[in-house]
């Protein structure tokens, strides 16, 4: 019997080092825990996506902590083997570093594995002093949901040469202070591919090309059930057909075999 060993992050490294790409998607419940977890999805995201695929809003924003810690817990019940990444909502870590630290124990308590956290440059500190205290660190960077009223909307970032070097920077930066993995979203493959080469640490792209650590999608979209119109860069993977399970193995194969993205269709 094939027995799929329990991701760790020493084997996300081994991943990177190897050029594997890094299967991601967003999941917010046991079930669909127990079913990514089986059809080979390295890391189950809990995104604050879940404010408006569980909850019916148009943002992030209004996402509390208690949603994201139950969240966690029922991801957490449902897996066994995938690594579980929990976002840390709005308003978590954007006052002092002792309450974002707070926060971050409580998500890892409801069985996180690693905490997400938005923005570059003022996060550095507090990576560091989470990644201190024992608690890895996915960063994200890019179109950062939780900004999308400062950032004008769902508009792709880092086009210009000088926004480009300002991804670097911030990028290079929180490495340095030991995020193990980064989020890119919604930015030039070009951009994307560049920074993510001279990164010690995976850059898991949404719409931000082909090429990098690897990929994640919310999931709602690649099943073709959330309502109005998908960004440009979803790709339905049920292909018609009502087969779940068949959707998210062919989102594993696809993006371990580097045959999703397409780098034609970015954009939102
Ligand atoms: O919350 C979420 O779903 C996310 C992804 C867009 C990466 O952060």
């Amino acid at each position: 019997m094939n027995v799929k060993p329990r991701m760790t992050l020493h084997r996300l490294r081994q991943m990177h080092a190897q050029r594997e790409p890094i299967a991601m998607l967003t999941c917010y419940d046991a079930t669909f825990a127990r079913v990514l977890d089986a059809a080979g999805v390295d890391v189950l995201l809990v995104g604050d996506s879940l404010g408006m695929v569980c909850q019916g809003r148009t943002d992030t924003l209004p996402v509390s902590m208690d949603a994201m810690v139950y969240h966690t817990g029922s991801v957490a019940r449902g897996n066994r083997t995938a690594w579980v990444i929990a976002d840390m909502p709005f308003g978590s870590y954007q006052g002092s570093l002792d309450d974002a630290i707070a926060n971050a124990v409580r998500l890892m308590q409801a069985g996180a594995h690693m905490v997400k956290v938005e923005g570059g440059g003022w996060t550095v500190p507090l990576v560091r002093a989470l990644v201190d205290r024992g608690i890895p660190v996915c960063a994200h960077l890019g179109f950062t949901p939780q900004s999308v009223y400062a950032l004008g909307g769902y508009r792709v970032q880092a086009r210009e040469d000088e926004a480009a070097q300002h991804l670097r920077a911030d990028a290079t930066a929180l490495a340095e202070a030991g995020a193990s993995m980064v989020v890119f979203e919604l930015m030039p493959s070009t951009v994307a591919r560049a920074v993510a080469d001279d990164l010690p640490i995976p850059v898991i792209g949404i719409g931000a090309g082909s090429g990098l650590g690897g990929q994640v999608l919310v999931l709602h979209d690649m099943l073709n059930l959330t309502s109005g119109r998908l960004p440009r860069f979803v790709r339905d993977f049920t292909e018609g057909s009502a087969d779940i399970k068949a959707a998210i193995s062919r989102y594993v194969a696809d993006v371990k075999a580097g045959r999703f993205p397409d780098d034609t269709l970015h954009g939102y």
